[in-house]
């Protein structure tokens, strides 16, 4: 028994080409973007985006082609990208959380954060959480494996709008925030340090934040995970002095400019404290641009639709895996998920994967050795899913089937009548296939081109579907629970009249 798990080890040793005695675990980078599509950045060929430090990982790391995250809204990615789950297990649907929810993510889930704790992992998370708050704090981050937080815990337009790029009026914005509900507070852990937030300041401050958790890291000689999901580029748009007014893309750009330049402190950050070699960064985003806001909003390039659909622009992302002198420039096509951040990252970190139904795949494979993907297909479920409609589309290989299509508010005022609210729900018997190989912006249904292949590939992804579904165990709806006012986040509890006493 004894030789083949040495063999074993041996081996696995060989093929990730590291030193296994004596060297240390790797740092952890996840940088998740808001609402930024396929075609935001300019590696992924936007003309007038100024992201040059993102650029940068993606010239000297891998870029896929072909990421996916597991929902086009927030909450549900979120809970994927940290439990290597489909949404539908955790509860975390449909839509998203609101700052009065009285759920959250489970905190019988683990995260990244709980797989690397036992390793004597740093963990430290900044930015927007949108995984509940609840009573008491009852779901923060804090509660789910982070030693130290900062951040807003939701979206930053679930509060009146102040001091943002746009403000309610000004129809220049394309939509409003939430009135009704308290200001949004910045939380330092599990206690509220500012309300309402101050956004001018808002990235300095995570900036020096993650600049601090890295040397501290550093010093402890402590192995870390920092996990940045930023409130870039969600609407309403909003830069601090250093990035208002500097990009050439207006207020979407310029909050997109602030971002990459949190990416280049990092970055700079883990070169002088020497740990720019032992660290993995891995940057991709929740879900596709919100069209609905125009030029305000992100684009999803050549994908169709965007944020709140299940086709390509909804949920396909970019993803950028840099980590520098192991893993080789260059781009990939395989098939890759949020969902296989944690089994990766769990691996890299010689950690055991948490006891659970896990969705995600290791992706080494396709880090250090080009492939191939042990994924084999993706699917799609809508923002509300059920088990009565199941997963909406599926991808295997270069081949897509479409078993429902519907369009979403967060992707009107397109062109494409497909993406809007006013295109209702809709089955497809025979299933819509496209090539997106061929045909990435699916234009071309080969369902209705009568291919000689079309029957056998539909039967392939039907049973594929029918496979998934099977396996598929629906949690207890955390957004069914609702809303209570007195769940809103304030830092003076007891004040009245709510929500406007919330101030400090
Ligand atoms: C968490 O607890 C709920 C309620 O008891 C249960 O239904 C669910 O399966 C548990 N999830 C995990 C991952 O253990
Ligand atoms: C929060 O905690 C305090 C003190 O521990 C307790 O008095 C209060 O009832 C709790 N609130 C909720 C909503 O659970
Ligand atoms: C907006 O910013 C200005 C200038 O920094 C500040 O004086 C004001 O209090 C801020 N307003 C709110 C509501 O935060
Ligand atoms: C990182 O690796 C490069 C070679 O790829 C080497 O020149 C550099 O000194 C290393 N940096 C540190 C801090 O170890």
């Amino acid at each position: 028994m004894g030789l083949p798990l040495a063999l074993d080890w041996l081996a696995t040793c060989l093929w990730l080409t590291v030193q296994c005695v004596g060297s240390s675990p790797p740092n952890l980078i996840l940088l998740f973007a808001d609402d930024l599509g396929f075609g935001d950045l300019g590696s992924y060929g936007h003309p007038s985006s100024l992201t040059p430090n993102l650029d940068k990982l993606a010239a000297q790391g891998l870029r896929f082609t072909d990421f996916y995250v597991t929902s086009p809204v927030c909450s549900p990615s979120r809970a994927s990208i940290l439990t290597g789950r489909y949404q539908t297990r955790s509860g975390i649907y449909p839509g998203v959380l609101y700052p009065g929810s009285r759920g959250g993510l489970p905190l019988n889930e683990t995260t990244i954060a709980e797989v690397l704790k036992p390793l004597g992992y740093n963990t430290a998370m900044m930015g927007k959480w949108h995984l509940g708050v609840g009573p008491n704090g009852t779901y923060l981050p804090t509660r789910q494996g982070f030693d130290s937080y900062l951040g807003i815990p939701y979206s930053h337009d679930m509060g009146p709008c102040h001091n943002l790029t746009c403000f309610p009026p000004d129809v220049k914005c394309f939509g409003y925030c939430d009135r009704g509900v308290v200001t949004v507070p910045l939380m330092h852990n599990e206690v509220i340090i500012q309300q309402p937030t101050d956004f001018l300041e808002l990235e300095t401050a995570y900036s020096k934040f993650a600049t601090h958790f890295i040397r501290d890291s550093a010093n402890k000689k402590q192995p870390f995970f920092l996990y940045y999901p930023s409130h870039h580029t969600h609407y309403p748009q909003y830069a601090g002095v250093g990035a208002a007014g500097q990009s050439l893309r207006g207020p979407f750009g310029d909050a997109l400019l602030e971002l990459d330049s949190t990416v280049g402190h990092i970055v700079h950050t883990l070169k002088d404290t020497g740990l720019i070699n032992n660290t993995l960064i891995f940057f991709t985003a929740d879900n596709g641009p919100e069209l609905m806001r125009r030029s305000h909003g992100g684009n999803a390039g050549l994908m169709k639709c965007g944020k709140g659909t299940t086709y390509e622009g909804g949920m396909r992302e970019p993803g950028i895996a840099y980590w520098h002198g192991r893993i080789a420039p260059g781009v990939t096509h395989e098939l890759a998920s949020s969902l296989d951040i944690l089994p990766t990252f769990a691996a890299l970190a010689g950690a055991p994967l948490p006891k659970v139904a896990l969705d995600g795949f290791d992706m080494r494979r396709i880090l250090f050795h080009g492939g191939p993907s042990r994924r084999k297909a993706m699917f799609y479920y809508p923002t509300d899913p059920s088990e009565k409609y199941g997963v909406f589309a599926v991808r295997s290989g270069k081949y897509k089937a479409h078993y429902y299509t519907r369009g979403a508010t967060h992707s009107d005022t397109t062109p494409d009548q497909d993406c809007h609210v006013t295109s209702f729900l809709k089955q497809h018997d025979p299933p819509l296939l496209f090539d997106l190989e061929a045909d990435p912006s699916e234009t071309y249904s080969l369902a209705a081109d009568g291919h000689p292949e079309v029957a056998a590939v539909l039967q392939r992804m039907q049973q594929l579907r029918d496979d998934f579904q099977a396996g598929m165990e629906f949690g207890e709806s955390q957004m069914e629970r609702g809303t209570d006012p007195a769940l809103e986040p304030c830092c003076r509890p007891t004040c009245s009249p709510k929500p406007d006493c919330c101030r400090c």
